[in-house]
């Protein structure tokens, strides 16, 4: 499974890139302006530190200027995945970015028939929003699962890349159905090293390593 962060804080991507946990970054429009920083500039900072796919999104609604947002964003840097919104306009973007060789994410999917589209269009990543869905009564986890058993019916070469993260939990429903990729803030993906049982644990071993008077250097 890969690891994407779901952030544009370039401190917290290099705090896990240097520990080897980032295979890619996602961005949106909301974490652009939650960096405070000009999108083409955090970007290219991004992209040089990372080498996997770095995703920048496009906020045209028309697929003309999509395109054209599209290979100003692919400028930045040869590992721009360019993000496009699941709607008829994205897909026809999609199709023609990827019909270029370039690296496109369809975002913003939230049902089984707009990622058989977004196959089809040929998106190199799909980007269902678990989170989401869950926050209105649907099962985001389970989309997850049809949307692999789709892909794998059909041979579908798209990504699954589980977006819109909110929990340990989700990720590793996600490892476990076989999302290809999941996309976290990077507080859900430190979170992951956390268990009770791992603080009582160590808390029990120093205690008693201290009643043993003992030093190791
Ligand atoms: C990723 O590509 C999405 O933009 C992101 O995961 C959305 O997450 P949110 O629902 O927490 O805003």
């Amino acid at each position: 499974m890969k690891f994407f962060v779901d952030t544009a804080d370039v401190a917290a991507i290099r705090e896990l890139n240097d520990l080897g946990m980032v295979d890619g970054v996602t961005t949106n429009p909301s974490l652009i302006l939650k960096s405070g920083r000009d999108i083409i500039e955090v970007t290219r900072e991004i992209c040089a530190m990372v080498s996997g796919p770095v995703s920048a999104e496009v906020v045209a609604t028309d697929a003309r200027t999509m395109i054209s947002e599209g290979l100003a964003l692919a400028k930045i840097a040869p590992n721009i995945a360019i993000k496009v919104p699941l709607t008829w306009d994205g897909l026809t973007a999609c199709k023609a970015f990827a019909s270029e060789g370039r690296m496109v994410n369809v975002t913003l999917c939230f049902s089984a028939a707009q990622a058989i589209l977004a196959a089809k269009a040929g998106a190199s990543f799909v980007s269902p929003f678990v989170g989401r869905l869950d926050d209105n009564n649907h099962d985001g986890i389970q989309l997850i699962e049809d949307i692999r058993t789709i892909y794998d019916n059909y041979g579908f070469k798209t990504e699954i890349l589980a977006a819109s993260i909110r929990s340990v939990n989700h990720i590793t429903d996600c490892a476990r159905i076989g999302a290809d990729v999941i996309t976290a803030p990077p507080a859900v993906i430190k979170a992951m090293a956390n268990h009770v049982l791992t603080d009582r644990g160590l808390e029990q071993f120093l205690k008693d390593w201290g009643k043993t008077g003992q030093k190791i250097n």
